[in-house]
């Protein structure tokens, strides 16, 4: 009933801010389950906002996924954000390379003409090996510099979605079925409560360090992400969530 009354995207903004417990929500219309623009637009309002909220000489963490590679596309230089350093936010989680944090990150500092560095981890280590990598100084540099960043940038995904685009192994895909699992951000798995089901094994930010941060921008967006960024938002998003109007209503309806 509520939802019929909630024409204009400024009211939806203000009930899914309200709804979700966040300081800030922007919404965009549309779906980008139906529209590949949807996101593209998404990428623009978090392309704006970062453009806006920068500070000369702030660091950036940056996930992955094609929402947070649509904010990368939209981005230009300015003075602040020419003196941004942005460093992945995790390591390898098994992407196709252009959806990795590492690769998106770079993409930014091209984009602006700021600087990146890169989280060499590859995501299929034995457990040795990965015990090795971590302690590479150049690792523990940039692990060091993620400690300091301002703002975070990270996607939402569906917990199988993800699972299955990272080609995870049964076992893992039993397990999400199992724990109910609806969403992913930064390589964490959610349930419906927000708890964390499973983590992936990888160096970066862990969710008690987005609490430093001054900002932390959530860009996730389609009808069929509502459970996905309701869950994970409870816990982990708390400021700002770019969405557009069909996971908004989504997200609404269901409540
Ligand atoms: O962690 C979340 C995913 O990276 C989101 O990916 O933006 O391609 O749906 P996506």
């Amino acid at each position: 009933p509520l939802i019929k009354e909630l024409f204009g995207l400024t009211e939806l903004e203000e009930a899914l801010r309200r709804h979700l417990g966040l300081r800030r929500v922007i919404i965009v219309s549309g779906d980008a389950d139906q529209s590949q623009w949807v996101k593209k637009e998404m990428g623009r309002a978090g392309a704006r906002l970062l453009r806006e909220e920068a500070r000369p000489g702030q660091v950036v963490a940056v996930a992955g996924g094609t929402t947070v590679a649509a904010v990368a596309e939209m981005m230009a230089p300015t003075p602040q954000l020419k003196e941004t350093t942005f460093v992945p936010a995790r390591g390898g989680l098994g992407e196709a390379v252009e959806l990795e944090a590492n690769y998106i990150a770079s993409l930014m500092a091209k984009k602006t003409g700021g600087s990146y560095r890169l989280m060499h981890v590859p995501d299929q280590l034995s457990e040795e090996t990965y015990r090795t990598v971590i302690r590479e100084p150049h690792i523990r540099e940039v692990l060091e510099l993620l400690k300091t960043a301002r703002i975070a940038v990270h996607g939402i995904g569906g917990a199988m979605e993800m699972a299955v685009r990272r080609k995870s192994s049964m076992e893992l895909l039993r397990h999400l079925r199992e724990k109910e699992a609806v969403g992913e951000a930064f390589g964490y798995y959610f349930n419906r409560q927000g708890e964390i089901v499973h983590r992936m094994k990888t160096v970066g930010i862990r969710l008690d360090d987005l609490q430093r941060m001054e900002r932390i921008i959530s860009v996730a967006g389609g009808a069929s992400k509502a459970d996905a960024i309701a869950a994970i938002c409870s816990v982990a998003c708390r400021d700002t969530l770019i969405t557009d109007e069909g996971a908004a209503r989504a997200i609404l309806e269901k409540a």
